[in-house]
């Protein structure tokens, strides 16, 4: 398989000189761009994602340092050569400092040029082929990091595997604490982007006004604030992958700004108004239903397509008890070797109990509860049933329905309308009807708890 040609932008005021090497690169496969002076060049780099830089670093007006600078602010791999005049070293000895990968001194021959070029690329290719290595023995700890050996995590591998060859957009869902951000570095460690950043941004827990500066960054003065340019993570996880976890959450705003980069792969920073070229492979997780958001109008129908194209779904801990065992005895090495103690084992009262739970908070809640476990055993190799945190008994609070299932079944959304509409009741008789409050006690928002009274009271008129 042939590589792609590299881009590569020539920035020299001397037209003569510039076109001709521009000429002979092109010659030689490169996809060759010209810029006759810095000003030239800082705008074509806000525009475009070049692989490799020549630049000569005395230029009227913008010099070649600055342009050296705009181009490795925003892309941190690009291949930057400088030109120096004769005597002025020093010159290149800084612009390397500051991240050049190599120079050249004038005048040159245009082979000495393709020579410095090619061992410059040459060099970064070792550095990333490194980087590769080292995240090779990484990927075998992280796809280890994913454990499980039940039907539907093997499965699950296996369509990871497939969806780390492609660079497909991915949507991972699954309730809180079953692996979804493991899932989406298990893609990126196994995708052709390995050897590039891995950028994770939670959008639930940055609020709305700083969310799109966060993603997209921002120029300075675009706000209150904004007293210098920023990248943002697109940028920053350019030829990378970015994980946007509870993209849910996103305003109509910003859905239809996501939209763009991922049809599109370009975007504006903030308060800028210069198209910014980006090629991000980008993978969404959320614990909310997605489609049903669709149906209700709060999350983009194209944008939902446009995340969806492969789905991944990472079943709760319940639907896979027979993991249980083996996630135990994972969590119950990585644990105790990290206490420096040797390697404890689960009595099988104590697997029966676990395997009987049924673990709201997934994986996460049984690596806590293992871990805890551990304290209370103390050092005894065997860690017994009463070491097991309490939460696991499994006999339901005093007010809460009496959770029995009938042998004839239950109708599920009927039965669990039920239990909502019981707890939000009893949470209005304790505030005397204060909505506001009962949200509280629920943990709920108050528009949410009146959204659900609207649903649920008339369904249980009839
Ligand atoms: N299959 C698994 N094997 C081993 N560890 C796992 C597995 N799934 C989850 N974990 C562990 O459980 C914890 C939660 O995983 P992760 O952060 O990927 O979950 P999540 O689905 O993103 O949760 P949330 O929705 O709360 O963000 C981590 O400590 C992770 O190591
Ligand atoms: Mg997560």
């Amino acid at each position: 398989m042939s590589e792609p040609p590299k881009h590569l932008l020539i920035v020299d005021d001397e037209r003569a000189l510039r076109e001709a090497v521009a000429e002979r690169l092109a010659d030689h496969g490169f996809v060759v761009e010209q810029a006759a002076s810095g000003e030239e060049a800082i705008q074509r780099i806000a525009g475009f994602a070049f692989d490799i830089l020549i630049t000569d670093l005395k230029l009227p007006g913008i010099d070649g340092r600055q342009v050296l600078e705009a181009a490795l602010e925003r892309y941190p791999d690009i291949v930057a050569i400088v030109i120096t005049g004769y005597g002025t070293v020093k010159d290149a000895v800084d612009a390397i400092k500051q991240g050049a990968a190599d120079f050249i001194t004038k005048p040159f021959q245009f082979d000495a040029l393709l020579h410095v070029l090619n061992s410059a690329m040459e060099q970064r290719r070792l550095k990333s082929e490194n980087a590769y290595l080292r995240s090779q023995l990484q990927e075998r700890y992280r796809i280890d990091g994913l454990v499980g050996r039940s039907r539907v995590m093997r499965d699950l591998f296996q369509l990871l595997e497939i969806v780390a060859a492609t660079s497909s957009t991915v949507l991972i869902t699954g309730e809180t604490g079953t692996g979804k951000e493991l899932a989406a570095k298990a893609i990126h460690h196994n995708s052709a982007r390995r050897a590039q950043r891995f950028l994770a941004i939670n959008c639930s827990a940055i609020p709305e006004t700083l969310l799109e500066a966060e993603l997209f960054g921002h120029v300075r003065g675009a706000f209150t604030g904004a007293v210098a340019n920023r990248q943002g993570r697109f940028e920053q996880a350019h030829k990378g992958t970015l994980f946007l976890d509870e993209v849910g959450t996103m305003s109509p705003a910003l859905q239809a700004k996501l939209l763009r980069v991922i049809q599109e792969r370009e975007f504006e920073r903030v308060g800028d108004s210069h198209p910014i070229k980006i090629d991000v492979r980008v993978i969404a997780a959320t614990h909310s239903d997605l489609a049903k958001m669709v149906t209700e109008g709060t999350f983009r129908e194209d944008l939902y397509y446009r995340l969806n194209v492969i789905p991944v779904r990472l079943p709760p801990l319940r639907e896979r008890r027979d993991d249980i065992p083996l996630l135990v005895q994972h969590f119950l090495q990585k644990l105790s070797s990290e206490l420096g103690r040797g390697p404890a084992t689960m009595s099988q009262e104590g697997l029966r109990r676990l395997m009987a739970y049924h673990w709201p908070g997934n994986v996460r809640q049984l690596e806590n509860v293992v871990e805890r476990s551990i304290a209370f055993s103390q050092g005894r190799p065997q860690v017994e049933v009463q070491d097991l945190a309490s939460e696991l008994d499994t006999t339901p609070a005093p007010d809460s329905p009496e959770l029995s299932f009938p042998d004839e079944g239950v109708d599920f959304e009927q039965y669990v309308s039920n239990v909502e509409l019981s707890l939000i009741r009893q949470s209005l008789v304790r505030t005397s009807g204060n909505k506001r409050q009962a949200a509280k006690l629920l943990n709920l928002k108050r528009t949410t708890l009146i959204e659900k009274l609207k649903r649920l009271e008339p369904r249980e008129q009839h």
